[in-house]
């Protein structure tokens, strides 16, 4: 898989750099290709309680409260064991995609949040990819079907 870093605000696009960052608005010079940029479960890079407490961990909830019909709910939780959430160690950010295409971001301060990230999606078919950003470890990648 090919991996587009944005450098202004760490925002990755896949298999090709933007004419501009969704996130940020900066131009395609802005992108970097990084093919190794992103960790995931299992892919030999970390292990152990780092990969624990960074891949993330995503629900599907298909009842959801605030917008009874055609509403899927995704929860994205940092990690399967939580993540700290201290002003020197803290996710930066959660980035969501659906097939690779970005969707939404939901910036993320140490002081008020826990690491974790909600959505109400319209849509009900395809893959979510989340994306997260810990200040200290990196990026880390997750998908799942809808
Ligand atoms: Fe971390």
């Amino acid at each position: 898989m090919k991996i587009f870093l944005c450098q202004v605000c760490g925002h990755v696009a896949f298999d090709g750099a933007p004419e501009h960052c969704p996130v940020c608005g900066a131009p395609r010079e802005k992108f970097s290709e990084k093919n190794d940029l992103l960790k995931k479960e299992g892919d030999g890079t970390v292990g152990g309680e780092i990969e624990q407490k960074h891949v993330p961990a995503i629900t599907l909830v298909k009842t959801c409260s605030l917008i009874p019909v055609g509403c899927l709910d995704v929860h994205v939780k940092v990690g399967a064991v939580e993540h700290p959430s201290l002003p020197e160690h803290h996710i930066t950010f959660i980035d969501f995609y659906i097939d690779k295409k970005f969707i939404a971001r939901t910036h993320l301060t140490p002081e008020h949040c826990h690491p974790a990230a909600a959505l109400h999606l319209k849509t009900s078919s395809g893959t979510l990819q989340a994306v997260e950003n810990c200040n200290i470890h990196g990026w880390w990648f997750a998908e799942k079907a809808l």
